[in-house]
């Protein structure tokens, strides 16, 4: 089998590393890939969003299944695009791909599924949002309907906070056409957990668990990035909660897109808040979380490859993986600045170090070599330094080992990655 990997971030690097020593996996390719995955596969310069080019790379080379990484390509259409041609692709078709895509589908699909989730009102007048944040009372939600990185959610505390935020969006245009509706939310408290789960669109094949830490700083404050790390299991996902989930949540989604005729092969992920009243949907995502894939990854035990061809072959239905009984918790390790402005082209020393200590693994997010061989950065995110230790206690000990060993100037890091997890395993 021929694979390739569509992406160049630390999940792609994640997901190269696991089909790469696969048995079945004779060679894979990865679109553009990075200097870190060109050490374990062919990277071929075309960009991830250029869905043509990638058709075309995939038909020439004779690829037998694409994997998707990133949402930009699958919200452009690049699982049609490969269905057309007779391409086999692991990731949703561009109406699957609203569901991250479109604030407002996603709240269509789950209403007509039945599945909980805020309740909310969606308008693109200033005027009926503003009517809407008096209705819910604040604090109050308001989310461009469209894709806005990461940042067109802005959680109102008072009333006047929400006007400028609506304004922003719809009368100033601060989001381009992804803030052209907005959506008005209730507030909901609890505790926040991702649920990733595998389908063909008829089968669900839940994955470990596994929580990211999105603010930048500890302590969860400062602006949040695309994740600081991230740990699997997640303690606050029990069994009887993941089961909870998929018949309450996933199972509906996934049979209400199938209802609306929607092809929908790859992974869905859940962003959930706990609340009292149970799990409620905030979003969801149509690809592998980035750095949620890392340590879910390092716990895979089954042949990935296997998973995805079921998928694309929609044979999903009895599939169940081995995972690592162990603990997997990976830390970002990134620019200063990020999510900010930040700078490039630092020498990273130590990764070697890291990466030779026992259970340690090294994904690279962002990072270049520069003419003498070194890795330098090169992006917000660099390293997701990845460790399996027995408790979720000896996992990040062993993930710090790894941070401890690199250094780079303006090297940044959370030292609180899997503190909930840690705390709760302390009673
Ligand atoms: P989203 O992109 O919709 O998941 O929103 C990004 C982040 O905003 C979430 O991870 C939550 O921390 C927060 N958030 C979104 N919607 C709500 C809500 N209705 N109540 C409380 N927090 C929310
Ligand atoms: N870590 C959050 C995401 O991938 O969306």
């Amino acid at each position: 089998m021929r694979v390739l990997v569509v992406g160049s971030g630390g999940r792609e690097h994640a997901l190269v590393w696991k089909l790469a020593g696969e048995a079945g996996v004779d060679e894979v390719l990865a679109a553009p890939g990075s200097a870190a995955i060109a050490d374990m596969a062919e990277c071929v310069p075309v960009a991830a969003d250029d869905i043509e080019g990638l058709a075309g790379l995939a038909s020439e080379r004779g690829i037998d299944l694409t994997v998707v990484g990133p949402e930009a390509p699958l919200a452009a259409g690049i699982g049609d695009l490969f269905a057309e041609r007779g391409l086999d692709l692991f990731g949703p078709s561009r109406e699957g791909a609203r569901l991250e895509a479109s604030k407002a589908f996603t709240k269509s699909v789950l209403t007509e599924a039945g599945v909980p989730t805020a309740a909310y009102g969606e308008t693109a007048e200033a005027t009926e949002a503003k009517d809407m944040v008096r209705r819910f009372g604040c604090p109050v939600v308001v989310k461009a309907d469209g894709l806005a990185a990461g940042k067109g959610v802005i959680i109102c505390t008072d009333e006047a906070e929400a006007g400028r935020a609506i304004d922003g969006m719809l009368v100033d245009g601060s989001f381009g056409q992804a803030g052209s509706r907005v959506l008005v939310e209730e507030f909901l408290e609890g505790e926040e957990a991702s649920f990733m789960a595998v389908t063909d669109g008829r089968s669900v094949l839940p994955l470990a668990s596994s929580q990211d830490h999105k603010p930048v700083f500890d302590g969860d404050r400062g602006p949040n990035t695309g994740g600081m790390g991230a740990y699997s299991p997640a303690p606050v996902l029990t069994e009887e909660m993941s089961a909870s989930i998929v018949g309450r949540i996933i199972e509906p989604t996934v049979a209400t897109l199938a209802g609306r005729g929607i092809d929908f092969r790859g992974v869905l992920y859940a962003g959930l808040m706990m609340t009292a009243d149970g799990p409620k949907v905030l979003e969801y995502n149509v690809r592998f979380g980035d750095p949620e894939c890392q340590p879910i990854m390092a716990r895979l035990r089954s042949s990935l490859l296997d998973i995805m061809q079921a998928t694309v072959a929609g044979e999903l239905a009895g599939v169940r993986p081995e995972w690592d009984d162990r603990d997997a918790v990976c830390v970002v390790m990134s620019s200063g600045g990020y999510p900010g402005d930040y700078q490039k082209g630092k020498t990273i020393e130590g990764i070697e170090r890291a990466a030779a200590l026992a259970d340690v693994t090294v994904f690279h997010a962002g990072t270049a070599r520069d003419d003498n061989g070194r890795w330098v950065t090169a992006g917000g995110r660099v390293l997701g330094v990845t460790a399996l230790g027995q408790g979720v206690g000896e996992a990040a000990t062993a993930a710090y080992a790894g941070v401890d060993s690199i250094s780079w100037e303006d090297a940044h890091w959370r030292r609180d990655i899997a503190h909930r997890a840690i705390a709760r395993a302390r009673g």
